[in-house]
Formats: C-alpha cells, structure tokens, sequence
C-alpha cells in the first residue's frame, strides 16, 4: 500500500511520568515493529514534518492501533526520526502520534548507524526477506562469511535493544504485539525480561518452505525459530505460511501438532501458530479516497488515460513485486493484440524502498530500462503505451485505482498484498483484478479475480487481453465478490482477533 504522503504536525499529548522506569507511562499494550507509523522529516529552518510510514505492515497496524490506547515502539529509521527522538529523550516524554484514526504514542528508539545497517539491510532485509520472498541468486548468493556473523550480532543487538524497550513501556501483565522478521528474537528475550507478558510476534511476509529455510546457518535458523516461538502465540496471514512454519519446526527436531496448530519450545511451553487473514476498511478507504487531495488528482489521472482503457500498477520498487515480469507481459500483450495499440495506458505507480541495497538500485534501472524500450518500440506521436513513476504519492495511487480497468498484482511471494484489496474496495469503474497465485491474498479474492502464475509471462500476456474483454456483467459479477473478500476482515478486527486469542493463550497452558 501506498504511504500517506500527507504532512501533520506531531503533537505532545499532556502526559505525565517520565519514559524510564515510570509506570505511569507503561501502557498495557504495546506493539514494536522496525518501521514506526510515521516518517519524520526535518527541514532546513529545524521543523519536522511526518507522513505515514510506507508498506503493508504499517497501513495495517495503523488503523488497528489507533485509539487503543498502546504505545508503539519502533527504530528511528531517517534522520528526521532521529531529531524527534532526540528532541522526545530530552524532554522526558514521549511523543504521542495523531493517526486519521486516533492518538498513538511513539517510542522511538536511535541506534548507531553501523549496528542498524547490519540489522536492516543485511540481515533483516537481504537475508531474511529474500529468504522468504525466494529473491537469492542461488548460484552467488548467500554467502554466509564472516561478515554475515558480525552483521548477526548486531541483529541480535538491536533485537535486545527492541526488548528491553518493551520490558520499559509494558504494565505487568500487558500485552506486546511483535511484527515481522525484523523482530525475530523479540520474543524469546523479551520474556527472559518479563515472564509476566503476554508475547504474540506476527509476520507479514510468506515463510519458506524447509529446505530454503535452511539454507541458513544452523544456529542463526535455529535462533529464528527459538526467538519465535518465545511468545505465547505465533501469527501469519493466510494457512500456507503457518503451515511452512509448522514444517520449520518439525525439520528442526520440535514437537509439533498439526492438528492442533502447536509446538512445543524448548522449554516446554505450547505455542499455538494461527492464521489471521488481512483485508481493509472498506468505508474508510472510500472517504479518504473522496477528499480533497485524492479527488484533485482524478483530473491528472484522467489527463494521462485521456479515455483510453486504464491498466494499473501501484507497488513499492521490490524485487519480490514482479514488476519486470509485469511489463514484459504488457508488452508481449501489445505485440499480440495490434488493435489494443493506442486504445490502452499502462500506468505503473512505483515508490522507492530499500535504496541502500544494490540489488534494488539493479532493479529500479531495469525497470526503468525496460519502460523506456516499451515506449521506444510502440508509441506515436499522441500515444505514450507505458507511464512510470518512480515517485510516493499515495493521492494519485487512490485515484488511479478508483479509475482503473485493470489492475495487476503479480507478485513472486507475497504475504498477503493489501494493494490487490484497495483497488477493488475503492474502484469506480468495476476493476478487474489480475492476481498473482502466490500473493496471500488470492486466498481471499480468488473467485473474483484472475489468477495468474507470476512467472508465466505469455499468461499474463493473453489474462491482460482477457480482463479488458470481459463483458460488463461479467466484470460487475466479479467486482462484487472482490469487494466482499476485500473487505471481510477490516484491520480492527484483524487485530481483535489476535487480541482475543492471545487473552485466552495463558489460560490454556
Ligand atoms: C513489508 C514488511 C514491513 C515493512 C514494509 C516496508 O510490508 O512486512 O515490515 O515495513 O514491507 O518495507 P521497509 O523496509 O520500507 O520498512
């Protein structure tokens, strides 16, 4: 999903206490991710300004959070970030966030540059998520040297550093809510910390089958799982990836139920592994796609069709996206079908991530490469048959899903994919969704869309003929049942659901 590129003034809530050691300010839940709910910027005069923090995990746990009541605790991820938290550590509070949907206090943690770009970039991202994203070139990569074991230190450093965090902000016998493969070892340490919480950790991306997974060294593999499986309650969004979890235990010589959807740590306790499936707030969605600023830019996205058929992508530039293959199979889908030549505009919204990585800056230039070779091969003087935009504007993402014919969601893995539940939820048009087999998300919106193998790009070629052909009743038809699977589990619920699962998990040990 796309950020909010929106600025808001953070303002300081009147709370009372100070951020160590005061239980007045511990909250009884508490959620801890890598990226907090927003991104600070600061400009040259010393102001920070804050827009939404970008990517799914976020777009979910916002809504789900806000006027709760938690604290949030996250990494200082900018240099904006890392002024607030500063400016927050002096005056002894912390900072409390206004979302669309309520308050949310922030607890912000700075760590040193080096540490963090270990965590971040090398384990966290092109270790673990391409791990389970299937992203490694097998012949060169991973090389497990080392320097990966130092970078691992410092993924445990920062793990230990999220922690204790918790261990501050956390009332006894609260609740903490663990996201994400940032976090794997949160949960084992944080109850060493604090035997009196309640532990849940959720992922939000797929889990590798075994035979990937251990591709990892031993006892990093191992740690993940031990780390893991330190809460009461470990969360995925759609069954195969519990299932791949399941199976990661088993080969690593745990005791697991399948039946019952358990295992059994090492250290005896009974962990249950669920399944809670993700999709939006449909009504909520529709308002804030008709404001103001997502209105003013159905004019622009209009300008760029100018009548013609409106194909559709909006992605983050990552590599598990598929957005290579995506064009591919629009252009053989032009070299196909001469007519449809001038009469469609492939618009592809894309914002950057995860700049620091060279295999993302390769990407971000094949993409750009393969775009411009679509362009230099078919357009006219009146027609351009590919629109890239390499840019955050998450205004103009609403209003060209709300326009779209089609739109293409063809990801190689894909937890679940929330972009692939908007655009359904805010189109006014009827769109036909295109969806890749491997997003999460086809659990949920198969019977309406058409599903597609991402890497079969001459099927998504003759799908693309396909979804701009469909008769209106039929693409009414299928609208319908998209935006029922879109809608059914709005992120409030989502997050109830684990909250009430997670009440319950002690009592049944
Ligand atoms: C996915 C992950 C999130 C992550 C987001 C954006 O949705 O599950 O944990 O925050 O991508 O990625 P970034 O590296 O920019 O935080």
């Amino acid at each position: 999903m796309a950020p909010e590129a929106s600025t808001m003034a953070p303002r300081a809530y009147g709370f009372t206490g100070t951020r160590k050691g005061g239980s007045a300010q511990m909250t009884e839940l508490v959620v801890a991710s890598n990226r907090g709910p927003v991104q600070f910027e600061v400009d040259d005069d010393g102001n920070l300004t804050s827009g939404r923090g970008a990517g799914g995990m976020v777009a979910a746990l916002g809504p789900a959070l806000a006027g709760q009541a938690g604290t949030w605790v996250a990494a200082a991820i900018t240099e904006g970030d890392r002024v607030a938290a500063r400016r927050v550590a002096r005056s002894g509070r912390l900072r409390t966030i206004d979302l669309a949907q309520g308050p949310v206090r922030l607890r912000s943690l700075v760590f040193d540059p080096r540490e963090y770009q270990n965590y971040y970039n090398r384990v966290a991202n092109r270790t673990i998520w391409f791990l389970h994203h299937y992203l490694f070139d097998v012949p060169r990569h991973p090389r497990f040297d080392r320097s990966f074991r130092v970078a691992w230190q410092h993924y445990e450093n920062v793990n230990r550093a999220f922690a204790a965090a918790c261990a501050d902000e956390t009332a006894p016998g609260g609740e903490v809510f663990v996201q994400d493969y940032h976090l794997a070892l949160v949960p084992a340490m944080l109850r060493r910390r604090r035997p009196d919480l309640r532990v849940a950790h959720f992922s939000h991306c797929p889990w590798a089958d075994p035979g990937f997974f251990q591709m990892l060294p031993g006892p990093v593999a191992a740690a993940i799982l031990d780390g893991m499986l330190g809460a009461d309650q470990v969360g995925f969004l759609v069954p195969r990836w519990a299932r791949n979890f399941l199976h990661c235990c088993l080969e690593a010589g745990l005791a697991v139920d399948f039946d019952r959807h358990t295992v059994r740590a090492t250290d005896g306790r009974l962990v249950r592994v669920r399944t809670y499936p993700l999709g939006v707030d449909g009504e909520a969605l529709r308002e804030r796609a008709a404001q103001a600023d997502a209105r003013a830019q159905d004019r622009v996205v209009a300008e760029l069709s100018r009548g013609r058929r409106l194909i559709v992508r909006i992605d983050r530039m990552e590599l598990s996206k598929n957005i290579l293959r995506g064009l591919e199979g629009y252009a053989m889908f032009l070299e196909r079908s001469p007519r449809a030549r001038g009469r469609v505009v492939h618009y592809a919204l894309t914002y950057p991530s995860r700049r620091d990585l060279p295999e993302y800056q390769a990407y971000t230039a094949e993409v750009k490469h393969l775009a411009d070779s679509i362009n230099e091969r078919y357009r006219t003087r009146t027609w351009e048959p590919v629109l890239l935009e390499l840019r955050d504007n998450y205004p103009r993402a609403l209003a060209a899903m709300a326009a779209a014919d089609v739109l293409i969601v063809n990801p190689i893995w894909d937890g679940m994919n929330l972009v692939a539940k908007e655009g359904p939820a805010v189109s006014r048009r009827d769109l036909v969704l295109i969806l890749s087999r491997n997003a999460g998300s086809a659990d949920d919106l198969g019977p309406g869309a058409l599903l597609v193998n991402p890497f079969d790009t001459a099927e998504l070629a003759e799908t693309i003929a396909t979804a701009l052909e469909l008769p209106p009743d039929e693409r009414a038809k299928r609208a319908a049942l998209l935006r029922e699977g879109a809608t059914a589990l709005p992120p409030r619920d989502w997050f109830g659901a684990q909250r009430e699962d997670l009440s319950r998990s002690r009592s049944e040990h």
